[in-house]
C-alpha cells in the first residue's frame, strides 16, 4: 500500500534532519549488534478505587473490571492470579495477559507498564474532555450525521473513542517521558518539546472524545487513568532511548502517517480538520523522538545504540510475519466510514506495514541506527527491507 506521497516525503526529510546531519556522524560508527530478548516480567494491573468503598473487588469481579479497561487492542486479560491490594487510590492484581499487538498495531505513543499498554476505561456522560471551540475553528466542529445509519454511527463512535483513549494515554506517556529526560540530564529543548507534546495530546484526546460523543449522541470521556501508585521512570539512557524508539520513532511516525492517510480519505469537514491537526502534531512528536534517540546515543554510546537497534529489528521482523486473520468483516460502506476517519483493521495493518517499510526503517537505516540482517551479515547495504 502506498502512503500519501507528499506527506511521506516531507516527513522523511524532517526525521532525517532531526537526527542529523550534526549527529549523523556520531551515529554512523558501528553496526548494531543483537542481544537476547528480555524475559517477560510478572504482570500487574490496577484500576482506580476509592478506599471509602472498602476492600478491593474479588478476583472474578476484578477480572470483569480489568477486561473493561484493557480491551481488544491492549492486552487481553486472561485471568487474575492474586487478591487485590490497595495502593494509593487503586486496586492492583497480578494477572495473566496476552499481547494483542499483532491484531491491533500501535497507533501513536502508548503509556506502557512492564511492556504492556495501559489506558483509561471510557466513562459515559463525562464532558470534561470535550473539545472547546477555538479561534481557528479547528476544534469543536461537529461532524455531519446526515447519511449515516445507526450501525455506522456506532462503529464511528467506537473507533473514535478507542482513538481518544489512546491519545489520553499519550498525555501520561509524555509526562513520564519529560521526567525521564529530566532525570537523565537532557537539554532544555527536549524537555520543553516533551511538555508541549503532552499538551498536543490533550488536544487530540479532546478532539477524539468530541467526535465519539457526536456519533453516539451523548458525551463520553475517560475514567480516571489506571495509574499505579509508583510509576517507574527509565533507569538509564539505553532504556529511555529504547522507549523513545519504540513509542516515538516507530509509534508516532506511524501515527503521523496514518492520520495523514485518514485525512486524505476523510470527506467530512470536522473529521478532516481534526486529522489535519493530529497529523501535523504527530509528525512533530516523531521528530522529537528521533532527535531524542540521536541525543541519547551521542551521550551514552554503544549500549544505547544497541538498545535502539533492537527496536528497529523488531519492527523489521514484524513485517516478515504473516498478517493475522481478518477479524472485522468487510462492508459495502467502507468509503462512508473512511469519510468519517474510520478505516478497517486490514487497511490499518496495511498502512502500518507501509509506514514501517517506507519511512521508519529507511530513516533508521539512513541514520545508521539499523541495517537489514542480510546487509549486516554480508555487507550488502542495498538489500531491501
Ligand atoms: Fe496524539
Ligand atoms: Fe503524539
Amino acid at each position: 500500500m502506498l502512503l500519501d506521497r507528499s506527506f511521506r516525503q516531507t516527513l522523511i526529510a524532517r526525521l532525517l534532519q532531526s537526527a542529523g546531519p550534526a549527529t549523523a556522524a556520531a551515529l554512523l560508527v558501528a553496526a548494531p549488534g543483537c542481544a537476547e530478548p528480555e524475559a517477560e516480567a510478572a504482570d500487574l494491573r490496577c484500576f482506580a478505587w476509592d478506599e471509602a468503598l472498602g476492600a478491593c473487588l474479588d478476583r472474578a469481579q476484578a477480572l470483569d473490571e480489568l477486561k473493561s479497561i484493557y480491551t481488544r487492542c491492549d492486552d487481553r486479560i486472561v485471568s487474575v492470579e492474586s487478591d487485590g491490594e490497595l495502593r494509593n487510590g487503586g486496586c492492583c492484581y497480578e494477572v495473566i495477559a496476552e499481547d494483542q499487538s499483532d491484531i491491533c498495531p500501535m497507533e501513536g505513543r502508548p503509556f506502557t507498564l512492564e511492556g504492556h499498554r495501559v489506558r483509561a476505561a471510557p466513562r459515559e456522560a463525562e464532558a470534561g474532555w470535550l473539545a472547546r471551540a477555538t479561534a481557528s475553528g479547528a476544534s469543536g466542529q461537529q461532524p455531519s450525521l446526515a447519511d449515516l445509519t445507526g450501525e455506522e454511527r456506532e462503529t464511528l463512535a467506537g473507533g473514535w473513542l478507542r482513538s481518544a483513549l489512546e491519545e489520553h494515554a499519550s498525555v501520561a506517556s509524555f509526562a513520564r517521558f519529560a521526567l525521564d529526560l529530566m532525570a537523565l540530564g537532557a537539554p532544555s529543548s527536549l524537555v520543553e518539546a516533551a511538555h508541549i507534546a503532552a499538551l498536543d495530546e490533550v488536544g487530540h484526546a479532546r478532539l477524539g472524545f468530541s467526535l465519539a460523543s457526536a456519533y453516539r449522541g451523548g458525551p463520553v470521556g475517560p475514567a480516571a487513568f489506571p495509574m499505579p501508585p509508583a510509576v517507574p521512570i527509565a533507569p538509564d539512557l539505553a532504556a529511555m532511548a529504547r522507549a523513545a524508539a519504540e513509542e516515538g520513532c516507530v509509534g508516532e511516525t506511524v501515527a503521523a502517517l496514518l492520520a495523514a492517510e485518514k485525512r486524505v480519505r476523510a470527506g467530512d469537514a470536522a473529521v478532516r480538520a481534526a486529522l489535519e491537526v493530529i497529523a501535523e502534531d504527530e509528525a512533530r512528536h516523531a521528530e522529537l523522538a528521533w532527535l531524542t534517540v540521536a541525543w541519547a546515543i551521542g551521550a551514552g554510546g554503544e549500549p544505547v545504540r544497541r538498545a535502539v537497534a533492537e527496536v528497529f529489528e523488531a519492527a523489521a521482523a514484524s513485517l516478515r510475519r504473516p498478517p493475522p486473520p481478518e477479524a472485522e468483516p468487510g462492508g459495502g460502506r467502507a468509503a462512508a466510514l473512511a469519510a468519517h476517519g474510520h478505516l478497517g483493521g486490514a487497511d490499518v495493518r496495511a498502512l502500518h506495514s507501509a509506514a514501517l517499510a517506507q519511512v521508519v526503517l529507511p530513516c533508521a537505516r539512513a541514520l545508521g541506527l539499523w541495517q537489514p540482517a542480510a546487509a549486516a551479515g554480508a555487507a550488502r547495504p542495498e538489500a531491501s527491507v
